[in-house]
């Protein structure tokens, strides 16, 4: 099976691109990546050559790049994005160009090269990576409330909105063309090579930098972690066993509050309170999510086996700690503009 991924320089895609080389001895991936700043070859040094790997820089929303791609293809796996929240606070235009018109043009890239009009079951599936985000909010102090794959979609961020437009672009392309087309909805990652904006390589990060942590508004918002790697496991097993149409939930029952989330690192890192930061919050700032994911587990099999509280965090912790190198050549450079405009003045 030959998969082109799109997106695999990034956080999740490179973690996927290294668990499906070690997984699958008969699966080929060609990663589709244009290299904005969140993708970085570096990520994928360990297997630049790989006999099954092929590395292709391009943009998603050129179709004279991807048209081709797709003919070698048996399958594609859509992961390039935009994908932080509040950058897209700060301009959605390049979200909205990557998110949902960069998924009509793979969409139809791929029903062109499975010919057509209608097309066959048997042409070839493609997986959209969507997002928990793209059920919304839940209140807090209703534990019993869980997004199933039944909960009304709602993007309350630009960037949710944009993961949104791509989704239910997907299931359009399904119901109208016949198009075997999968949705994953993935709650909060964490591991390896996350770019460090997002909130624990970033307060890992600067703990180690010996700055203060930002922390937005009261603390209490909660999110729903997982391990990167349950995360591709989950995206490998819908590509392989999912239900043509289907959308399915992916998450490990691992709700933290972003206080009680801080506080786990400060004490893995030896540091106290005092290195919380309270600052102004994320505008439309999402209170709550938590995922239902018994659909993937009871019709497909799968099982979060990495993301176990506190050792899963713990051994994210220390891949910080220990692959310095890594993110200081990140945080060096274009992040600091981005940094400096984030939280200059947010105190
Ligand atoms: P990331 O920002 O680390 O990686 C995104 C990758 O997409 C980068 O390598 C980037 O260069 C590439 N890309 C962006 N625009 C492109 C374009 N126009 N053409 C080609 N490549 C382009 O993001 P991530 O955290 O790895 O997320 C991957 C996917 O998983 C996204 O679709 C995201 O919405 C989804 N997701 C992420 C999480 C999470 O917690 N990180 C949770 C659920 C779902
Ligand atoms: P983030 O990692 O940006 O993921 P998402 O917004 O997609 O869930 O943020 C996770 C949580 O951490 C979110 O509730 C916002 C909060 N947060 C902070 O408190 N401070 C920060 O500096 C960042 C980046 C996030």
């Amino acid at each position: 099976m030959h998969i082109l991924l799109t997106g695999g320089a990034g956080f999740i895609g490179s973690n996927f691109v290294k668990m499906v080389l070690a997984a699958r001895p008969n699966v080929r991936i060609t990663n589709l990546d244009v290299l904005t700043y969140s993708g970085n070859l570096e990520n994928l040094s360990d297997v630049q050559n790989h006999p099954r790997y092929r590395f292709v820089k391009g943009d998603i929303l050129d179709t004279a790049t991807v048209a081709p791609l797709m003919e070698e293809a048996d399958c594609v796996v859509h992961m390039a994005a935009e994908s932080h929240v509040d950058r897209s606070i700060m301009d959605s235009g390049p979200f909205i160009r990557t998110n949902v018109v960069g998924t009509q043009v793979l969409l139809d890239c791929w029903r062109r090269s499975r010919g057509g009009e209608r097309v066959s079951k048997q042409a070839g599936r493609f997986v959209y990576v969507s997002t928990d985000e793209v059920y919304g909010s839940l209140p807090l102090g209703r534990p019993e409330l869980l997004f199933t794959e039944q909960t009304p979609l709602k993007g309350n961020s630009p960037y949710s909105a944009s993961k949104l437009g791509g989704d239910v672009l997907a299931s359009a392309y399904h119901h109208t063309f016949g198009m075997d087309i999968c949705i994953t909805r993935c709650s909060n990652n964490h591991g390896p090579y996350q770019f460090p904006e997002k909130v624990i390589p970033l307060f890992v990060t600067n703990l180690i930098e010996n700055k203060q942590v930002p922390l937005y508004g009261d603390g209490q918002n909660v999110r729903d972690w997982l391990h990167v790697d349950d995360h591709c496991e989950a995206i490998l097993t819908v590509l392989e066993k999912g239900r043509s149409g289907e959308a399915y939930n992916i998450g490990g029952n691992n709700e933290k509050s972003n206080l009680e989330l801080t506080h786990a690192i400060l004490w893995l890192m030896g540091k106290g309170p005092e290195m919380i930061k309270p600052v102004a919050d994320r505008p439309g700032h999402d209170r709550r999510y938590a995922i239902d994911a018994s659909k993937i587990k009871a019709e497909l099999g799968w099982e979060p086996t990495r993301s176990a509280w506190p050792k899963a965090l713990e051994s994210t912790v220390r891949w910080y700690v220990d692959n310095q190198a890594w993110w200081r050549n990140v945080k060096s450079g274009a992040y600091r503009a981005y940094y400096e405009k984030q939280y200059g003045n947010r105190g």
